[in-house]
């Protein structure tokens, strides 16, 4: 098969379901490889490191989305999101990011411990009170999604009545990233920007009047103290939009990625809920083996770009799978074995360079503390049939995951 054909197949039914067969067969090709004039593909580990640290690759922002594939930068989701750092290059994206990190420190989500800690154990009884009997439980519904989405409720101080809206838009906003998404995708993200868009230029202006102790006001504050060098209200929106939607799905996703290979890895469990495996190593290996974001994808800044002597012309784009990055022979051996006791675990699912996931370390609490939580809590946790995985290649994971809780 060659490289075109490959791609090809990204979007088919099978890879949503399962990428890593047609994974191994692109790296068969080599980890840089030349799909058209204006599209390189690209699995390798070290590739994929370098193009994402690179100065000579960024993001499609507006101007460059508006100039490669037509989009009007006018849309909602674009005047939205493509505000946000997700979506700018230099300079604009450390203007922007520089204020949003001075107040979303590592300090600030240390301290978050117990209130993940809480929150973890109120849905185990919700989850409890749900199984009771031996009732089949969605642990999608049930956990892994209200998790993060009261997480990061919490720490920008959204209030609990407006949490549950947030589940669908959130999903449909980030659907405009999928890998060759339609026209439906696109309408859908739309009209999620607005609701978005609406509800954080409320929370601003509330927050502005009347101050408290979340990252919101946090913000609002730094950017009224340095309103030139910070960013813009419209900007602020955007970003807010993003750390939103951003910390949803995706920590969602390695929640159940997570679980479905504790059923499959019996010595794995056992070492987990026994203590002897670190709950950090056991998540690490699962961002590895089964990445809850399969790819992104960047574009050569300007003429004479390559990748390992492969040329990239200006605006030409490089597709990173990330997901099979994280499964390239030449970085770890036998990358297909679910092992977290490997050496030097170090995937790429939260990206590299600039654009480094923001929330890294607020998706790796969320998870640490959840595993031995739940283990602990229902120790013959078993899975129920129906499992279902979202049909999507971007943001991999599982629409239903049912389990029962045991006696
Ligand atoms: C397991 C969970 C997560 C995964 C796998 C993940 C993955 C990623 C990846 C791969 C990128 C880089 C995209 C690129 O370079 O094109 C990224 C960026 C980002 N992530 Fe995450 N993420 C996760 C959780 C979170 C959470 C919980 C938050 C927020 C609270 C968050 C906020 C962001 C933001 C704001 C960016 C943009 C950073 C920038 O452009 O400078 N992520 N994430």
């Amino acid at each position: 098969m060659d490289a075109a054909a490959i791609v090809e197949l990204l979007t088919s039914p099978q890879t949503r379901a399962d990428p890593y067969p047609l994974y191994e067969q692109a790296q068969r090709l080599g980890p840089v490889v030349r799909v058209s004039d204006t599209l390189v593909l690209v699995t390798g580990y070290a590739a994929v490191d370098r193009v994402l640290r690179s100065r000579e690759f960024g993001v499609f922002d507006r101007e460059a989305n508006a100039a490669v594939y037509g989009d009007d930068p006018e849309t909602p989701v674009w005047r939205l999101l493509g505000r946000s750092i997700l979506q700018a290059n230099q300079p604009d994206h450390t203007r922007m990011r520089a204020p949003i990190a001075a107040v979303f420190t590592p300090r600030r989500i240390a301290a978050m411990r117990p209130a993940v800690e809480r929150a973890v154990d109120r849905l185990l009884d919700g989850m409890a009170e749900a199984g009771r009997g031996g009732a089949p439980v969605d642990f999608m519904d049930r956990f892994a999604a209200p998790l993060p989405v009261g997480v990061i409720c919490e720490l920008l101080g959204i209030p609990e009545a407006d949490r549950d809206r947030f589940r669908g838009p959130a999903h449909e906003l980030l659907g405009v990233l999928e890998f060759m998404s339609t026209d439906l995708d696109q309408a859908a993200a739309d009209r999620a920007a607005t609701e978005l868009g609406d509800y954080f230029e409320q929370l601003v202006a509330e927050r502005r009047a009347r101050p408290r102790a979340d990252l919101v006001s946090a913000l609002v504050e730094l950017r009224d103290r340095e309103p030139e060098s910070a960013i813009t209200d419209t900007e602020l929106i955007g970003n807010l939009a993003l750390l939103l939607a951003a910390g949803f799905e995706t920590t969602t996703n390695l929640l159940g990625n997570g679980l479905a290979l504790l059923f499959e890895h019996t010595t794995v469990r056992t070492a987990l809920s026994r203590g002897q495996l670190p709950p950090g190593d056991f998540v690490e290996e699962v961002l590895r083996y089964d990445s809850p974001v399969q790819l992104t994808s960047r574009l050569a800044l300007g003429d004479g770009v390559a990748v390992e002597g492969v040329p990239v012309p200006r605006l030409g784009e490089v597709l990173l799978l990330i997901g099979a990055a994280n499964r390239d022979p030449a970085r770890y051996p036998q990358p297909g074995r679910f092992d977290p006791w490997r050496a030097e675990i170090t995937p790429l699912s939260f990206g590299a360079g600039i654009h480094y996931c923001l929330g890294a370390m607020l998706a790796r609490l969320e998870a640490t503390v959840a595993f031995p939580r739940l283990l602990d809590r229902f120790p013959t946790l078993a899975p129920a049939p129906g499992a279902i995985r979202r049909d999507r290649l971007l943001l991999r994971g599982y629409g239903e995951l049912p389990v029962t809780l045991g006696n």
